[in-house]
């Protein structure tokens, strides 16, 4: 049996089903990437999931039998309660479940405090999971085995892509780049919009154009060969529009040097929210 049949032929359990859980599940349900889930949800199952096959919900862990032996156990709930969570997981951690945390903030140390030692991954995703197109960074401890970092890519490749860091004190600076970047994104989307409003245009084309633009421009720096300064140079002619306005953002380094205050400024509170 190959690492994919076994995590297909697998359990999953999930703890948390609210934004990033259910879009986790709705992500493994269409990748197949296990033959079983089971979601504890105080909520219970949201009516937009009301269909999805293959999945067990219960209200509260207690629920759960003796005899569930899942592959991996993953924590979606707020950093708020995850302290009062683990503990009911404790009865899994033993070398064949890799529990994998989402939870901003929460450390490798903290969990395993609460959780006792057990294969743990600490994960930063981000929003657009929800559509898939997510990217997650991820920090194994020295317990996780070969077999469980695969099964946990496939986990997070069903969100879109991921990466793994070895140093944990780098998900600081995971966090501060891609944990909040899709609000940084969302933030020059509304600036556009409202300028293309003041240069004349409706606001709903101002909009159209907005997300259009970001969406496409990130869609080619990604998929691109050429670096991202190559791209701009590559619109930018002498004395063109396009430099009229760059001179604008990149006088004094302007826009780079605000973006990297805003960076440290998310790094830092990531520090100081670790527990
Ligand atoms: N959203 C993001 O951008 C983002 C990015 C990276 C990481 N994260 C992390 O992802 C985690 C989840 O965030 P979210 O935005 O998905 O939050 P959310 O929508 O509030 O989802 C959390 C869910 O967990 C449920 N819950 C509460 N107590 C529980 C328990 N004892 N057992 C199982 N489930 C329980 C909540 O139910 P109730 O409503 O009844 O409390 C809620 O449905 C957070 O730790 C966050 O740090 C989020």
């Amino acid at each position: 049996m190959t690492g994919e049949d076994r995590a297909a032929a697998s359990t999953l359990l999930l703890a948390g089903c609210g934004k990033m859980g259910s879009a986790l599940l709705r992500g493994w349900i269409a990748k197949q990437a296990a033959s079983r889930f089971v979601v504890v949800e105080p909520q219970g199952r949201p009516a937009d999931l009301a269909d999805a096959v293959g999945t067990s919900w219960y209200r509260s862990p207690q629920e759960l039998t003796q005899a569930l032996t899942p592959a991996a156990i993953v924590f979606a709930v707020k950093p708020q309660i995850i302290d009062d969570v683990l503990p009911d997981y404790r009865r899994w951690a033993t070398p064949r479940t890799l529990f994998v945390s989402i939870v901003a903030g929460k450390t490798i140390a903290g969990i395993t405090r609460r959780l006792g030692a057990a294969s743990l991954v600490r994960t930063m995703p981000n929003t657009p999971a929800a559509i898939g197109r997510g990217i997650t960074v991820a920090c194994a401890n020295e317990r996780v085995t070969a077999e469980q970092r695969h099964l946990c890519e496939q986990l997070l490749a069903a969100v879109g892509e991921s990466a793994w860091v070895e140093d944990e004190a780098l998900l600081d600076a995971v966090t501060a780049v891609s944990g909040s970047g899709p609000a940084y994104v969302f933030l020059l989307i509304e600036a556009l919009a409202q300028a293309a409003v003041a240069s004349g245009l409706p606001p709903d084309l101002g909009l159209q154009l907005a997300c259009s633009t970001v969406a496409g421009a990130g869609e080619l720096a990604r998929l691109s060969p050429e670096s991202p300064a190559q791209l701009r140079e590559n619109v930018t002619s002498p004395g063109g529009t396009t430099r009229a306005a760059l001179d604008i953002l990149m006088a004094n380094d302007a826009l780079v040097t605000l973006i990297k205050r805003a960076v440290a400024a998310a790094a830092a509170r990531s520090r100081d929210l670790a527990s």
